[in-house]
């Protein structure tokens, strides 16, 4: 696991870079792991900029997001997909049929495992981004969900439910379960970037660096994973030298 400590913008440019090298590099087809939250928001920017700039294009572009609300719909303003298509895609110039993003309403498990068919058939995740939760949540995988998991319906925790109030009217307002990859189906991915950014994510962050495997704290399956990268934003301290 590498571990970056670099300023927002930093992170930013560095992260857009890597990703535009990449597609660059794989004029047939690459596949991108996506993630919603405000820590992705900088690199989708940067992405849209050197799109208008014609030095990216995304038409052989394929993108599976992590998750989804269950319940809301497309044109929720809440939902995902209406994240992504506000944030990225409608300022690109990718076909929108290969931007996939869980059905937020399924109503099992197996229906839900579909989403890793699906990505298989792709040929699997070339590079995931990743943001983190303030409990070590990657996707919405909260503590305690297995590493073998699959994308599944999940329970959101209270922490979970509080941290993401800030994008809802109220707190009453934000969904209590849903559809995320599971922790297979990110560590599938044959490359793995994280972004923590925000001061309430140095206990997780901490953890992560320091602590031990352990489903209590989900992100740190990505310490038996051969390639990831941590970008860790100057506003969070790291405890130890790493
Ligand atoms: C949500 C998302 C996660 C994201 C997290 C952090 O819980 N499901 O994928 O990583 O929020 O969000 P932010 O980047 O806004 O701190």
């Amino acid at each position: 696991m590498k571990i970056v400590h670099l300023n927002k913008e930093e992170i930013d440019k560095e992260v857009s870079d890597i990703l535009i090298k990449e597609i660059n590099n794989n004029n047939s087809k690459i596949v991108l792991g996506l993630a919603t939250g405000s820590s992705p928001i900088g690199v989708y920017q940067r992405l849209i900029d050197e799109f208008k700039n014609n030095n990216v294009s995304f038409k052989n572009v394929i993108t599976f997001n992590l998750d989804e609300y269950i319940g809301l719909n497309a044109d929720n303003t809440q939902s995902y997909r209406y994240f992504m298509n506000n944030n990225l895609f409608d300022h690109i110039d990718i076909n929108k049929q290969n931007t996939y993003i869980p059905n937020g309403f399924v109503t099992s498990d197996e229906e839900a495992n579909y989403y890793d068919e699906i990505i298989l058939e792709k040929g699997g995740i070339d590079i995931q981004i990743l943001g983190l939760g303030s409990d070590g949540h990657i996707a919405f995988n909260e503590p305690g969900t297995s590493f073998d998991s699959l994308t599944h319906i999940e329970t959101l925790t209270e922490q979970t439910i509080i941290d993401n109030s800030r994008f809802f009217e109220s707190v009453d307002l934000v969904p209590t379960k849903a559809i995320t990859m599971g922790l297979k189906s990110i560590t599938n991915a044959k490359k793995i970037i994280l972004i923590a950014s925000g001061k309430n994510k140095e206990w997780a962050v901490n953890e992560l660096i320091n602590g031990n495997v352990s489903i209590a704290l989900p992100c740190s399956i990505l310490k038996m994973h051969k390639d990831v990268t941590i970008y860790v934003d100057k506003a969070i301290n790291l405890k130890e030298p790493y």
